[in-house]
């Protein structure tokens, strides 16, 4: 929200990602940056060189918080250990609010450092909100959830991204960090409109965007991050800001990174467009999210009696199906988990179905 109660109703401005090619410079010259995001868990240490570093940026900077492996939609419960280590890390931070993935990637303990696709459904919206309630609750910051790019979809969905998404931050009364250029991966390799995903989704709870370069091949786009911002993205992101009103926002950039020059992304968006929120925003003219029909669907689908089947099961790509069977029970699920995550990394093209198990 151009500022709204998720970021403390701040305008915040444009962010850079805090990497390690540029900490000299930062260091040095102090360059004029409105904040700076960070990787929470590169920073959960209990002390030495990353701390002391993170504490000079602080005297200078403001810093928010990006989360890689909470993991809100694994089936097991969070990590007492990893909250407490982020609850400190927010308390040095004085970050506004926290950041990480709807995904899931972690079974009994096992965690595969992967941000893989959710099963679209209300019994996994149900569990997903609940602990993002757990973990805003806990560490008492407001929390936003990222979109992420996805290369598979299960055959279990029962909704659109767009839907299972604003489902569960109306579930958990959390933010968004809308990443356009996820929507961008998504919409090519899963062949929908970005514009339905953009217009559908809950634009008063869009805390932080995210945009970012891909790497394009035949028939499929890989969420590299190593690449220039594309047109369709920038064009993506002036309409999310023409939904949202002005939002504090990131460039990514993960490999191949450029100057910090570069990576501010008024001086990456060599044209007039960028800043689009100095512009008058039109009238809103997108379409009011599609009616979910919580009710409805719930006593269609009854809860089921495991409560290991918050696993998803029932991989959709070229035909490819994981036998819902096979990956619902967790404890019955790491050596399936390999295969599933090498196969969440492909292509959607190039999946096929692991053996039974
Ligand atoms: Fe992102």
């Amino acid at each position: 929200m151009p500022a709204n109660r998720f970021n403390g109703f701040t305008q915040y401005g444009i962010g850079i990602g805090l990497r390690i090619p540029h900490y000299d410079h930062i260091l040095s010259k102090k360059p004029v940056v409105d904040w700076f995001e960070i990787i929470s868990e590169n920073f959960m240490v209990d002390g030495g060189r990353p701390l002391r570093l993170l504490d000079r940026i602080l005297e200078h900077y403001r810093v928010v918080q990006h989360g890689v492996s909470m993991y809100f939609g694994s089936a097991e419960p969070l990590a007492r250990d990893h909250l407490r280590r982020l609850k400190a890390l927010v308390r040095r931070t004085g970050t506004p609010w926290l950041t990480d993935h709807l995904c899931w990637g972690s079974v009994d303990g096992t965690y595969t450092h992967d941000l893989l696709p959710m099963p679209y459904t209300f019994e996994a919206a149900k569990l997903t909100a609940r602990k993002i309630r757990e973990v805003r609750d806990f560490v008492e910051v407001p929390v936003a959830v990222e979109n992420v790019s996805s290369y598979a979809e299960y055959h279990v969905s029962e909704m659109t991204e767009w839907e299972f998404l604003s489902e569960v931050v109306e579930r958990a009364d959390c933010g968004i960090l809308l990443d356009v250029n996820n929507i961008y991966v998504s919409s090519v390799n899963h062949r929908f409109r970005p514009m339905d995903y953009l217009e559908n989704v809950p634009h008063e709870r869009v805390a932080q965007i995210h945009i970012a370069g891909h790497t394009r091949y035949r028939k499929y786009i890989l969420d590299t991050h190593d690449h220039p911002v594309i047109d369709p993205v920038w064009k993506l992101y002036e309409a999310a800001i023409r939904r949202c009103g002005p939002t504090a926002t990131l460039l990514e950039w993960d490999d191949r990174i450029p100057s910090l020059r570069k990576c501010t992304p008024r001086r990456s968006k060599p044209t007039a467009s960028w800043r689009p929120w100095r512009r008058r925003p039109p009238p809103l003219r997108c379409r009011p999210p599609r009616a979910i029909p919580r009710k409805a669907s719930s006593s269609l689908r009854e809860p089921r009696a495991d409560p290991a089947e918050n696993v998803p099961g029932g991989l959709r790509a070229a035909g490819a199906r994981v036998p819902h069977a096979e990956t619902r029970a967790g404890r019955r699920l790491h050596a399936p988990l390999r295969r599933l995550v090498h196969q969440t990394q492909r292509p959607a093209h190039l999946l096929r179905a692991p053996r039974a198990v």
